[in-house]
């Protein structure tokens, strides 16, 4: 048997090739496409070793490095070092996102939008709790069922906590949530049905993208640009299909960091109305009034949703957030809050009121503002050199990696030097390409000192380039 015949027996892809063609790699690339959009190539199949399908074929080595290549950069397929090229996953066959961090021992972890470490947290719990232990009523309630929208007495500090802050709300308005995930969950849950359309950026969320996933939902990617999504791409898409809901984050996108101007959120305002579009606007993470546009539930009360959440500002560990909703989706709202759980916890609320009301939240706001802004000023020092993108007081900045680096390479080099990023991989929407970039998270690390340590290792990192990278099986 010839070698060619031996490689065709192993190979468990083998596309017919034009070979009259020019450009090989990109036949070859196209193919791979076609086979996955018909099925005959599904996500998590393995593509055959470079080399056996150049073998197969009898074409060069060097055409299927290029082919395999370009078909990464479009999205179709996930290399891994010592692991070879996989078909990518679209649909619910995806591992859903990790909140989790999987840094390992002694790793300096940039990969969780969390809040920075602090010991006053902890001494402020105990305070709390102890402080509520002495008050019977405050316990007897804890003890008690909540009311489905929330207890309300939480709902009213939580109401006058956030229009001091520039976000006006009534208590009526605000559902009590189990934290910003569960009132997106709660949301998309309650107002989307399974089959319906929702869209958001085209990066975006990964709870987000979980949650279209588990309902059973189109999730549709919007094209942006430096402002975030873009009402031209917006427009041509609500005119090709129905789209219930866009899922906003207008402050700064997780994970690419654009923020939309005044005028962006009136353009696409004015297509939500005239397309009977819902907004969801998800302010998990929280930037002072200052800093801050006009909410979406601001120009467009009637159809927007609002996001608030204390694990940016006090811990996620506290699960507690609330959902901001126009008052006749009020009751829809409570209905799917009670099938899902009843009611939320009253002694969470009870402890995350307490510290809103005595002013801790604002003091660890204030100081964890001024050290993120001081980690995101580093991080623009020392990669000066290379394109990111972040909020000058965001949780991450998004970087673009130059050519010829590769997000999964660069991810798994600097785990070898000790730090723990994530790549662009899980915030894509559907089967929107996976650009080369990764996400840096700057609050993970309790002291700058170590924060400085990681982004100088991936700045060495940079400046060296992939050569030392293991060869892809
Ligand atoms: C944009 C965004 N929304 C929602 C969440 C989840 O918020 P919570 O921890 O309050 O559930 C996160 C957490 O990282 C987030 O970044």
């Amino acid at each position: 048997m010839s070698i060619q015949q031996k490689a065709r027996s192993r190979c468990h892809w083998l596309p017919t090739l034009d070979k009259t063609q020019d450009t090989l790699y990109l036949t070859l690339a196209d193919q791979l496409a076609a086979d996955i959009a018909a099925g005959r190539m599904s996500p998590g199949d393995k593509l055959p070793p470079q080399r056996l399908l150049a073998d197969a074929l009898g074409i060069t080595l060097g055409t299927v490095t290029r082919a395999y290549r370009e078909a990464e950069r479009r999205g179709l397929t996930e290399a891994r070092v010592g692991s070879g090229t996989r078909v990518r996953g679209t649909q619910a066959d995806e591992p859903d996102f990790h909140h989790l961090s999987r840094a390992s021992a002694g790793s300096i972890d940039l990969s969780l939008s969390i809040p920075i470490p602090n010991p006053v947290r902890a001494e402020q719990l105990a305070f709390s709790l102890q402080q509520i232990a002495n008050q019977p009523d405050i316990t007897r309630q804890a003890l008690a069922y909540q009311p489905e929208q929330g207890n309300l007495g939480q709902r009213e500090i939580l109401a006058e906590w956030m229009t001091r802050h520039q976000l006006p709300v009534e208590a009526s308005e605000l559902l009590i949530t189990e934290g910003g995930q569960h009132a997106d969950y709660l949301a998309m849950q309650a107002l989307i049905r399974p089959g319906e359309a929702v869209a958001s950026a085209a990066l975006t969320y990964p709870g987000m993208i979980a949650i279209a996933r588990q309902l059973g939902l189109k999730h549709i990617p919007v094209p942006t640009d430096h402002q975030g999504i873009r009402p031209d791409a917006l427009e041509r898409l609500c005119q090709q299909q129905k789209i219930r809901l866009l899922y906003v984050m207008p402050e700064y996108n997780n994970p690419t960091g654009e923020h939309m101007s005044q005028a962006r959120r009136e353009a696409i305002v004015d297509i939500a109305r005239r397309h009977d579009l819902l907004l969801l606007e998800d302010g998990v993470q929280y930037v002072i009034p200052s800093q801050r546009g006009t909410p979406f539930y601001r120009l467009a009360p009637e159809r927007s949703l609002y996001i608030f959440s204390v694990s940016k500002i006090i811990e996620g560990g506290l699960r507690f957030g609330a959902l901001r909703a126009p008052t006749n989706l009020i009751p829809r709202l409570s209905a799917a809050l009670r099938a899902q759980c009843w009611s939320v916890p009253g002694l969470m609320g009870a402890i995350a009121c307490r510290w809103l009301s005595s002013g801790n939240a604002d003091t660890l706001i204030d100081w964890q503002w001024a050290e993120v802004s001081r980690r995101q000023v580093l991080l623009k020092q020392t990669l000066l050199h290379y394109e990111t993108e972040a909020h000058a007081y965001g949780f991450h900045a998004w970087l673009k990696l130059p050519e010829p680096w590769r997000a999964v390479d660069f991810v798994a080099e600097a785990a070898h030097r000790g730090v723990t990023l994530i790549a662009s991989d899980p915030f894509c929407v559907g089967s929107h390409p996976a650009p080369q970039a990764v996400r840096i998270c700057v609050t993970p690390p309790a002291e700058i000192g170590i924060f400085e340590t990681g982004i100088q290792r991936l700045s060495t990192l940079l400046r060296e380039g992939p050569s030392h990278a293991a060869p892809l099986v």
